[in-house]
């Protein structure tokens, strides 16, 4: 039977209870205490000890705009793009003049967003016509975009191609021929790369891991395809090969991953190079750079990231006795991550009595799955505060949790929040700028929410949020 324990709800390990905490997790000296590398540059508490993001109050937002609420830091987006721009500008800049950031707007997207992007010079990754219609709106330079995919429509390669897309990213024999001839009948040359998979087995969610061979992206290094596939490129003249491209997973902090990444890609740019006789321009290492969504993640900064790749591609080029091609990079949550937060409302609270004599505190918040699919779905940790007040409450272990029909319709799966946390109170999960808005749904007919970006004392609406009349006019009766 599910009975509270006498002692209240887990307020510090050291009992039984410690078995339900995970190893990473301390109970914190203080219960208000935001760590940094949580959080976005601008978002501190207030002198009333609510949090503060851009010059307003969370509460203020979320009274004009509404809970759930997605909240962008401007200021921190555009600081963290121009860092990945400039750091990797800086780090390459000897050795082939430069590096391209293409900011990967499957995290996040939206016309305010590319216009930031496009603003402050950085390229563009897109997977759809949706997301490259973004791009084009918000003003990146076409010639900047990038389109990727494994099963690209006509239609998608045909806007793409229209649009004068830099470049399009090939992900399979048959796509070659499909590219050749949609650029045929527009009467232009479609500039490809080829997507490799390079056989690493990243250390991430083998859900978001990509260059392993049983998965469905790219081409195998291994199995022949690739180089097979780089021959039918070569025979069609409505296509111009600037390279090879390889995104091995996401949330990666090892930077082995990349290495032997970066070291098969060039072996085979080398190979097709001398077998072919053509030269390649550029080469495209990817995304995946990590984040930190709680206390034990420990990103590197992007000029350290930037450096480490450049000695990398700098070492392998001179072994394999090539130039230096062009190097791109696709950051995404990188970028976005980091620059957002959530902002619920409380409701119901409830403590479960565990075997063994623990207790877990169950702390329901007014959006949930629909909202932020990836603990569900990655098994993926984040943190909370409460964002409305500052507490004198000892922390508990709660675990936030949505408002859907799911027992595993889960935000936080452990976070040492206020013991007073109750009815009314705002609270803030960090890091769900990136693949949160993306990825939301409408179950249970909930309608997806806004997301607000503030900057100077602010605030702009960067996506409206869903009503039910918006809902009911997909209904088709
Ligand atoms: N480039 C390519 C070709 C990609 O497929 C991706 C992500 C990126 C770049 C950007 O990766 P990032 O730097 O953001 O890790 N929805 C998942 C992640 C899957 C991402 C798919 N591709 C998540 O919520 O963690």
């Amino acid at each position: 039977m599910a009975r509270a324990h006498e002692a209240g709800a887990l307020h510090s390990p050291g009992s039984s209870a410690t078995a339900i905490v995970p190893s990473w997790l301390t109970p914190p000296a203080d219960v208000n205490e935001l760590l940094p590398q949580l959080w976005s540059q601008t978002v501190e508490r207030g002198d009333a000890g609510g949090l503060r993001v851009g010059g307003v109050d969370v509460a203020e937002l979320a009274a004009t705009y509404g809970t759930p609420l997605y909240v962008v830091d401007e200021l921190d987006f555009r600081s963290r793009a121009v860092a990945w721009r400039d750091a990797f500008a800086d780090a390459f800049a000897d050795l082939c003049g430069g590096a391209d950031v293409y900011y990967a707007s499957k995290a996040f997207t939206a016309t305010g967003v590319t216009r930031w992007i496009a603003q402050d010079g950085l390229h563009l990754d897109t997977s759809s016509a949706g997301e490259l219609e973004l791009g084009l709106r918000g003003g990146v330079l076409p010639g900047r975009i990038a389109l990727h995919g494994n099963n690209k429509s006509r239609g998608e390669i045909a806007a793409a191609l229209a649009a004068g897309v830099g470049r399009i990213v090939l992900d399979s024999l048959q796509e070659v021929d499909l590219v050749a001839d949609v650029a045929a009948e527009l009467g232009v040359v479609a500039p490809v790369m080829l997507r490799i998979t390079v056989g690493v087995e990243a250390h991430t969610h083998s859900y978001i891991a990509t260059a392993h061979e049983d998965q469905k992206f790219g081409l195998s290094l291994t199995s022949g395809q690739a180089m097979a596939t780089v021959a039918r490129v070569l025979a069609r003249p409505e296509l111009h090969l600037l390279g090879l491209h390889s995104h091995i997973g996401s949330q990666i902090f090892d930077m082995g991953g990349f290495e032997v990444s970066a070291r098969r890609l060039l072996g085979l740019h080398r190979t097709i190079e001398r077998e072919h006789g053509v030269e390649l321009a550029e080469v495209d290492l990817g995304g995946g750079y990590g984040i930190a969504y709680t206390s034990e993640h420990q990103p590197l900064p992007p000029a350290e990231i930037a450096g480490r790749l450049a000695e990398i591609v700098a070492r392998e080029c001179l072994v394999q006795g090539i130039a230096v091609p062009r190097v791109s990079v696709e950051p995404g949550r990188a970028i976005a991550g980091p620059a957002g937060f959530t902002l619920y409302e409380v409701g119901v609270t409830k403590d479960v009595a565990l075997d063994g004599g623990a207790t877990r505190r169950y702390v329901s918040v007014d959006g949930g799955m629909s909202d932020n699919i990836r603990t569900a779905l990655y098994d993926a940790d984040y943190s909370a505060t409460v964002a409305s007040r500052a507490s004198q409450a000892p922390g508990v272990l709660s675990r936030v949790v949505g408002k859907h029909c799911e027992s595993g319709d889960v935000v936080v799966k452990d976070e040492f929040l206020p013991g007073d946390t109750g009815a009314g109170d705002l609270l803030a999960v960090p890091g769900t700028g990136a693949y949160c808005r993306s990825m939301a749904s409408n179950y249970n007919q909930l309608p997806r929410p806004a997301v607000v970006s503030v900057r100077d004392g602010s605030a702009k609406v960067l996506v409206r949020r869903e009503t039910p009349t918006d809902l009911l006019a997909l209904d088709a009766g």
